[in-house]
C-alpha cells in the first residue's frame, strides 16, 4: 500500500491528459499561448491505462482526468472505456472547463463516466471575458444544462479572487441550488503561469462564508464528509444546497493528503506544489516493468515531503504552472 513517512495513505490518482486549453484563465495560463508538450510527448492512452493498472494494485481505487483541458484531448471516451474495465477502481471523475461538453457530455456517460466537475467562476458575462480571456460562458452553461439532463453528478469549481469575484459567490451559490448542483470555491493558489500570485489576491474561505452567510442564509457543516477530501462541505440550514470550501491557502489540508498526480507528459508528482518529479514516461517507453513502475509510484510516496509550506519563507512557486500540473 502507498503509505508515506507521514502516515498518510494514498489511493486518489489525478491524470493530466494534456496540457492544451480552449480559453486562458489568468490564474493558470498565460495570455500568449505557450510551448505545449509535442503529441509524441504525451503519454498515449494505453500507456496511461498500463500506469494505473499498477497503480490500482498499490490501492488506488480513484481517478480523476483533468489537464490543461482534457476534452481537447481527442477521443477522450475511449480513455474512459479502458479505466472503467481496471476492476479496482471505483471512482472516475473529470474536471473540464465545460466548452466542449454539450458535444462530448453523451459519449463520455455512454464510455461510464459518471462524475464531472465544471469549472465556472462567474455568471457575469463580462467578468467571465475577463477572467478567461476569451468569450464562451454560453457554452459552459449550455454544457451543464446538458450534464443535468444526462443525470451526471454534477460539481462547480469557482475559484474566488480578491477585488473581483466577490460579486459572483452569492449568484453561484444561488445558481447551484436552483439546480443541486454542489459549487465549491477554491482559493486563489500561487500556480499561475505569470507568477502574479499574491497574497493579498486570495478571497479566504472564512470570508466566502460570510458573504454565503449574510446574504443567503446560515450554513451549517456536514457532518458525514470524506476527512481526507480538500473541500469542507457546509449546507444551507433550510435544506437548500450544499457548498463546498477549498482553502488551500488559509488551511492547508496536506496532512490528509491522498493524492498523486500524474502529468500529461508522464511525470509523478506527488504534490501540487512538488518541485521535483519522477520520470514515468522514460520508464514506460524504456522497456520498464510493471515491477518497475510500481517501485517508482513507491518512491514517489516515500519521498513526499510534510505539506507545501505556503506560509513560510522557503516556499517557493512550483516551475510547472497549473494547466501544465493538472488540476
Ligand atoms: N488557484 C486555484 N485554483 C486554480 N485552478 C486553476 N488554477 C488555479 C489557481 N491558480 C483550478 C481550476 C480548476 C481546477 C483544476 O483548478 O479552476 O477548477
Ligand atoms: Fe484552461 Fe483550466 Fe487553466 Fe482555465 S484553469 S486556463 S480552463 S486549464
Amino acid at each position: 500500500m502507498l503509505i508515506d513517512s507521514f502516515g498518510r495513505q494514498h489511493n486518489n490518482l489525478r491524470i493530466s491528459v494534456t496540457d492544451r486549453c480552449n480559453i486562458r484563465c489568468y490564474y493558470c495560463m498565460p495570455e500568449e499561448t505557450p510551448v505545449f508538450v509535442s503529441h509524441s510527448e504525451l503519454l498515449t492512452f494505453e500507456e496511461i491505462e498500463r500506469f494505473v493498472r499498477v497503480a490500482a494494485g498499490l490501492g488506488v481505487n480513484k481517478v480523476r482526468l483533468t489537464g490543461g483541458e482534457p476534452l481537447v484531448r481527442r477521443d477522450l471516451p475511449l480513455l474512459v472505456e479502458m479505466l472503467k474495465r481496471v476492476a479496482a477502481l471505483t471512482d472516475i471523475a473529470l474536471t473540464t472547463n465545460g466548452l466542449l461538453l454539450a458535444e462530448q457530455a453523451a459519449s463520455l456517460r455512454s464510455a461510464g463516466l459518471e462524475r464531472i466537475n465544471v469549472h465556472l467562476d462567474t455568471l457575469d458575462r463580462a467578468r467571465f471575458r475577463q477572467i478567461t480571456r476569451r468569450d464562451e460562458l454560453d457554452r459552459v452553461l449550455e454544457g451543464l444544462e446538458v450534464c443535468k439532463q444526462l443525470g451526471y453528478r454534477v460539481k462547480i469549481n469557482a475559484v474566488a479572487l480578491r477585488g473581483l469575484t466577490e460579486p459572483d459567490i452569492v449568484p453561484l451559490a444561488l445558481f447551484a441550488r436552483e439546480r443541486g448542483i454542489e459549487v465549491r470555491f477554491i482559493e486563489f493558489m500561487p500556480l499561475d503561469a505569470d507568477g502574479q500570485w499574491r497574497r493579498d489576491l486570495v478571497l479566504f474561505a472564512s470570508e466566502i462564508l460570510d458573504i454565503l452567510s449574510r446574504e443567503i442564509g446560515p450554513l451549517e457543516p456536514i457532518q458525514e464528509q470524506d476527512p481526507r477530501a480538500p473541500a469542507a462541505e457546509f449546507r444551507f440550514a433550510d435544506g437548500g444546497g450544499r457548498i463546498g470550501i477549498i482553502a488551500s491557502v488559509s488551511r492547508p489540508f496536506c496532512g490528509s493528503c491522498n493524492r498523486l498526480r500524474l502529468t500529461a507528459d508522464g511525470k509523478l508528482r506527488n504534490c501540487l506544489f512538488a518541485t521535483e518529479e519522477l520520470d514515468v514516461k522514460a520508464l514506460l517507453r524504456g522497456g520498464g516493468s510493471d515491477s518497475d513502475l510500481g517501485g517508482l509510484i513507491r518512491q514517489g510516496v516515500r519521498e513526499k515531503w510534510e505539506g507545501h509550506e505556503i506560509h513560510s519563507a522557503k516556499f517557493v512557486q512550483p516551475p510547472r504552472p497549473m494547466y501544465s500540473i493538472g488540476g
